[in-house]
């Protein structure tokens, strides 16, 4: 009898042991699946630079999108130390999987040439469509190889035959939800770099984006039709906007970005074909220019309707920049090739506080304001500005702007 109680305490306690590793092994596949590492190699992909390898991603991308973790993440790996030729290709969303990580730690290259695209949509390379919770990170690096296309740009070789206007965005974001991109570096693309586009929910952190000043629209980021959108503690040095925010946006944060060379940060240019604007809450904070065209500028067509309002720029530095304030609100692609229209965007409660620096040029501040549709509710707070050349002077310029000054601001408001 005692024998028997013993040897049923035994096998309980034997029992439970059993059941407690089977429940650590279970705990411990969980925790395992939780974050499940897909290499695009396992794929078929080839980082030889030379081989075409845009299947295999987009193999790798539906294995990873089509099946959901329960609380789990899914990790698309581009492995360090590779090359990884990629032609145009879109990741189509929605995903079942909640939340994709893409790691890139290698290099992931564009054709050079042309006419890869023929037959195909030119504005794209790497688009990531109707996509929500992607995180794309790494200490990798996304280089678009933009010269081809750049040598047969209008704007640069008008005269040459079959010239394109056109070229692949080397990374869109279409009708994405949270998703983010950190870490990686952008690299030359075709035409702008990054495109945010009909998003909601989106963070840019700790990337480098740079192409030759001399580029054609190589854009760092252009944000479109989209809401809250954080871009932070970023270098972009391009050959037009560092930032760009178009129609259709709310929520925009830029704050801790280096910018230049390049065209500045830019609201703008909008309604251009004539339509109505809706641009409110941007809040441009603690970035420096270098070396710009422009520093905080805001740019309307005359024929636009709508509005931009509630603009804050805030932490401004300038270092040699060519017009650190504007607003141009008669923007015409062809200086004087615009005629006078009743129309245009109005501008409304934009705050300039706290900046500094030198202007390249004479006139500092210019706010040429359109004369059916002034800029009203301007402020200019704490503003020191002076000329980058030793012993020249710099001054304000008003068109039909009205506004207030707070405390010192130099040069002289012109409201
Ligand atoms: C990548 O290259 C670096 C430098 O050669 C080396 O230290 C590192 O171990 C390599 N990583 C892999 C995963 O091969
Ligand atoms: C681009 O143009 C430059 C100068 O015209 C030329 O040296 C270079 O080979 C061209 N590159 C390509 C990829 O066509
Ligand atoms: C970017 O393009 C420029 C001009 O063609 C070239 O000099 C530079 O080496 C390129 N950078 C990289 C990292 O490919
Ligand atoms: C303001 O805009 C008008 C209309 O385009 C233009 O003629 C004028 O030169 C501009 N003024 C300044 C100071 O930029």
């Amino acid at each position: 009898m005692v024998v028997s109680l013993h040897l049923q305490v035994t096998s309980f306690a034997f029992f439970v042991l059993i059941l407690c590793l089977y429940c650590s092994n279970i705990v411990y596949n969980v925790v395992a699946m939780k974050s499940e590492v897909v290499d695009v190699s396992d794929f078929g992909a080839v980082g030889d630079g030379t081989a075409d390898s845009s299947k295999a991603f987009l193999k790798a991308w539906n294995f990873v999108c089509s099946r959901e973790i329960e609380n789990g993440v899914r990790v698309i790996f581009v492995p360090e130390n590779q090359t990884f030729l990629l032609h145009p290709v879109t990741f189509n969303g929605p995903c079942k999987a909640k939340e994709i990580k893409f790691l890139i730690m290698g290099r992931i290259i564009s054709p050079v040439s042309p006419k890869t695209w023929e037959g195909l949509d030119q504005a794209k390379w790497l688009t990531f469509y109707k996509v929500s919770g992607l995180k794309i990170k790494g200490s990798g690096e996304i280089n678009g190889r933009g010269w081809g296309w750049w040598n047969q740009s209008c704007r640069d070789h008008p005269r040459l035959e079959g010239c394109t206007s056109l070229a692949p965005t080397a990374m869109i974001f279409e009708s994405c939800k949270t998703s983010s991109l950190s870490q990686v570096r952008l690299i030359n693309s075709s035409q702008t770099h990054v495109l945010i586009r009909g998003t909601d929910g989106f963070i840019v952190d700790h990337v480098k984006i740079t192409a030759p000043e001399t580029s054609p629209n190589t854009d760092g980021i252009h944000i479109s039709s989209a809401s809250n959108i954080f871009i932070r503690n970023s270098i972009i040095g391009t050959g037009d906007d560092c930032v760009s925010i178009g129609d259709y946006t709310t929520n925009i944060h830029i704050s801790h970005v280096k910018c230049g060379p390049g065209h500045g940060i830019s609201i703008g240019s909008l309604g251009r074909s004539g339509n109505f604007v809706q641009v409110q809450n941007i809040r441009v904070n603690t970035v420096t220019f270098k070396g710009t065209t422009n520093g905080a500028r805001i740019k309307t067509w005359q024929v636009g309707k709508g509005y931009v309002r509630g603009v804050m720029f805030e932490n401004l530095f300038f270092n040699s920049v060519k017009n650190p304030i504007i607003i141009d609100q008669n923007y015409c692609n062809v200086r004087g090739a615009c005629k006078e229209l009743e129309t245009g965007v109005q501008i409304r409660d934009v705050v300039y506080r706290n900046l500094w620096g030198t202007s390249s040029t004479e006139v500092a501040i210019t706010l040429n304001c359109s004369r059916s549709v002034s800029c009203t509710g301007l402020l200019l707070q704490s503003i020191m500005l002076k000329s980058s050349i030793t012993g020249k002077n710099v001054r304000s310029s008003c068109i039909n702007a009205h506004g207030a000054a707070i405390g010192v601001v130099q040069p002289a408001p012109c409201f």
